[in-house]
C-alpha cells in the first residue's frame, strides 16, 4: 500500500530515484577517489617534460586517439604483442588520459624506443614511404610548426596547480627547452617516451 503512494506521486517518486542514484553513485565514486591505486602515481612516474607536454597537446589536436588506442589489457594476446599491461598509476598525469578502444593502427602505449626518431620523422612526414599498405594519413605541416615557449610555460603552471609536482627549476626551464623545436620535434619526443618508464621495471 505504501508503495502505491509513492506511484501515484510524481514528485516523491523523482526524489526519491535521486536519492537511490545518489548512494549508488557514491558508493561506486568515493572508494576509487580513495585508493591510492588510482591516484597515486607508479615507480618511475613524472609529470611530462615540457618538449613532451607540447608532443602530447599535439598529438591530441591531430586525433591521433582515434586510430591509436594507449591502453594495453591484461590478455595474453595483448601482452605478447605489446608489452605489460596499463595500469591506472602510470597514468595520473594524463589529462585526459588517451586509453581510446579504436585500434585502426596498433596501440601506442609501449611504443617508446621501438623505432629510431629518424624512423617516426619519415613516418609522420609520409608512412607509406616506409609501411606501403598503411591508411595512416601523413602530419608533414607538424615540422613547419614551432611550439610556443610562453604557452608552454603557462600550461606547466597550470597543471602545478591541478597537483602535478612540478619543480620551479622545470618551470624555470620549460621555454628553453621547447625554443627553436618544431611540432614533430615534440610528438616525436612525446612518442619515444610512452611506456618506457613501465618497460624499465620488467
Ligand atoms: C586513420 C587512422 C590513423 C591515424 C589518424 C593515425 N594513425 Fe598512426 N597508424 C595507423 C596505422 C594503420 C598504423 C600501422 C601502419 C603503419 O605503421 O603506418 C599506424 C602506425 C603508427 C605508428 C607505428 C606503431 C607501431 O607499433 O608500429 C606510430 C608511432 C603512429 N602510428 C603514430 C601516430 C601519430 C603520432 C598519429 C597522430 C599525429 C597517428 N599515428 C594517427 C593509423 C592511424
Amino acid at each position: 500500500m505504501r508503495h502505491e503512494v509513492i506511484e501515484k506521486s510524481v514528485n516523491l517518486m523523482m526524489v526519491l530515484i535521486v536519492i537511490a542514484i545518489s548512494i549508488g553513485g557514491l558508493v561506486e565514486i568515493i572508494p576509487l577517489m580513495m585508493s591510492a591505486d588510482a591516484t597515486d602515481p607508479d615507480e618511475n612516474i613524472a609529470p611530462y617534460s615540457a618538449l613532451r607536454l607540447a608532443g602530447r597537446d599535439v598529438y591530441v589536436r591531430e586525433g591521433c586517439y582515434g586510430c591509436h588506442s594507449q591502453m594495453i589489457r591484461p590478455f595474453r594476446s595483448e601482452t605478447e604483442r605489446y608489452g605489460p599491461y596499463t595500469t591506472a598509476g602510470e597514468t595520473v598525469y594524463d589529462r585526459p588520459f588517451q586509453f581510446g578502444s579504436k585500434r585502426t593502427g596498433p596501440d601506442l602505449a609501449r611504443v617508446g624506443g621501438r623505432y629510431s626518431d629518424e624512423w617516426q620523422r619519415l613516418h609522420l612526414m609520409d608512412p607509406r614511404a616506409l609501411v606501403p599498405e598503411s591508411n595512416m594519413p601523413g602530419y608533414p605541416w607538424l615540422a613547419d610548426r614551432k611550439i610556443d615557449p610562453e604557452l608552454i610555460t603557462s600550461k606547466l603552471k597550470a597543471l602545478r596547480l591541478l597537483g602535478d609536482p612540478y619543480t620551479d627549476e622545470q618551470i624555470a626551464s620549460a621555454a628553453a627547452e621547447v625554443d627553436g623545436k618544431t611540432e614533430m620535434d615534440a610528438v616525436i619526443a612525446y612518442l619515444q617516451e610512452l611506456g618506457t618508464n613501465r618497460r624499465a621495471r620488467r
